[in-house]
């Protein structure tokens, strides 16, 4: 049975403290482990988590300094991390080949999935570690909400439905200067769509239970929905809010479901929420929205202000794009105790460089759609390690032209991008800012202009549908 919607009080995930740090780094370490965890009130669910948590704990950055983060892997399988969002070198970006072991492994050579019955999804030759991995994110990065999740070949989307997501923020100065909400009010909350079994453990519909070989029952094929409503891993949950300003680091976590986010009952006069980020950091000017619209792994920085609520206002914030309990997310209430609140959004957020299109001097195409057979293409071939569908020059401006035949949230690795054009007209309401996942529904072409920096190396593009991603959605490409 599930649970009574709001019952549940809001977790805020724990920040992670650093085990040293010197001059120009910050050190972590992270056991990836199981753990059992209450998220139903009085149920017991089996997860897999970093530190034993479902989000696993927060990294909290400085731009310019370097994060480092060991991780080890106590789980049952391989596992592979990655930080989205992160501009990040190939070997520590987390390529869904190079497997970390879990320890004790005593085959380094093992843990590639099967892939018989997926045509063209050989295994590649990636740089498998056992027990212990090191990432380093070097931190060349402007502040913004970026998140880190397991991104093993084949297996993303079970790995991150049990629990293998938590968030990464990075601080700098420019947006340190902003009266914005700070402390208490800046919430991060991690929105994901999970089911579970009678038993209370995570129900995914795996083909293969055992996991040895990717993909998922038949009947979804299009992707994995939930029924329950998580944010920051538990139902529904509820939040007492002071007549305030808060900053809400909104991050869709779901394996498939989009959101389209509404405050109930919408606030006196204005827009319910004020964007301030996305993807990659501040907009240049704030943006007002009655809704948000959220597909999988996006994020959208977004001020709320509750003073705009008589005391003892219930608010809750629902999902328009769902249907019954997948239409309620959660609910904020507001206290009638008088606090003292100087945050507000200013006019200017940012200095935000355009990517100039006349700059572009390589154009590409994606074409991102369904196999005739039981999978997912990028222009008609399913994913195969090593082999590359672009070689940009580092520093080139490129131009890249994303089509869709269904719904498919589009990603791209290293670097964020900027939209420039969706359906030949000007950007959407929700393309604004820095992304580095852009929502495509059913027959869209989005173009956007793309840049890629500092690192040379192998990295990834494909759809962040994650069942769309472990049956093939994927490729690489080589900044070279
Ligand atoms: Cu959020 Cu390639 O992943
Ligand atoms: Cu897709």
């Amino acid at each position: 049975d599930r649970p009574d919607a709001f019952q549940v009080p809001l977790p805020r995930p724990a920040v992670l403290k650093p085990v040293r740090s010197d001059a120009s780094s910050d050190y972590y370490e992270i056991t990836q482990q199981v753990a059992k965890l209450e998220i139903l009130p009085g149920v017991t669910t089996e997860a897999w988590t970093y530190g034993g948590t479902f989000p696993g704990p927060t990294i909290v950055a400085r731009s310019g300094r370097a994060v480092v983060v060991k991780h080890r892997n106590e789980l049952p399988v391989p596992s592979v991390v990655h930080l989205h969002g992160g501009h990040t070198p190939a070997d520590s970006d987390g390529y869904p080949a190079d497997l970390l072991l879990p320890v004790g492994s005593t085959d380094a050579g093992q843990g590639m999935p099967d892939m018989a019955d997926m045509p063209g999804m050989a295994p590649g030759a990636g740089r498998n570690a056992v027990g212990e991995r090191t990432h380093t994110y070097p931190g060349r990065q402007r502040a913004a909400t970026l998140w880190y999740h397991d991104h093993r070949m084949g297996f993303t989307g079970p790995g991150v439905w049990r629990g293998l997501a938590g968030f990464h923020l990075v601080h700098d100065d420019e947006e340190d200067a902003l009266p914005l909400p700070r402390g208490e009010r800046d919430l991060p909350l991690m929105i994901a769509d999970r089911s579970f079994a009678a038993d209370g453990s995570f129900h995914y519909p795996a083909a293969d239970p055992t996991l040895a070989r990717p993909g998922v029952e038949s009947g979804y094929l299009n992707g994995v929905l939930g029924d329950v409503i998580l944010v920051n891993g538990a139902p529904w949950p509820r939040h007492d809010v002071d007549r305030a300003h808060y900053r809400l680091r909104l991050l869709n976590a779901s394996n498939t479901r989009p959101y389209r986010l509404e405050l109930d009952p919408p606030p006196d006069g204005g827009d319910a929420f004020v964007q301030i980020g996305s993807d990659g950091g501040l907009l240049a000017a704030p943006v007002g929205h009655d809704a948000v619209e959220i597909a999988p792994a996006e994020r959208f920085d977004v001020v709320v202000d509750f003073s705009r609520y008589a005391p003892g206002t219930r608010v809750r914030m629902l999902n328009r794009f769902g249907s019954d309990r997948t239409a309620e997310v959660m609910r904020f209430d507001v206290s009638a105790r008088p606090v003292a609140d100087d945050a507000r959004v200013p006019d200017t957020l940012s200095a935000l460089p355009a990517l100039d299109p006349a700059a572009a001097t390589v154009t590409r195409d994606f074409a991102f759609r369904r196999s005739r057979g039981d999978g997912w293409t990028i222009n008609g071939d399913p994913y195969q390690p090593g082999r590359d569908v672009a070689a940009p020059a580092l520093g080139a401006t490129e131009l890249w032209r994303f089509t869709s035949d269904l719904h498919h949230p589009v990603h791209v690795h290293l670097d964020q991008f900027q939209v420039l054009r969706r359906n030949g007209k000007d950007p959407g309401p929700y393309d604004a800012g820095w992304k580095d996942t852009v929502d495509l529904r059913p027959a869209e072409a989005v173009e956007v202009l793309v840049r890629f920096t500092d690192y040379p190396g192998t990295y990834m593009l494909h759809c962040h549908n994650l069942e769309h991603e472990d049956m093939a959605m994927m490729a690489d490409f080589t900044v070279t």
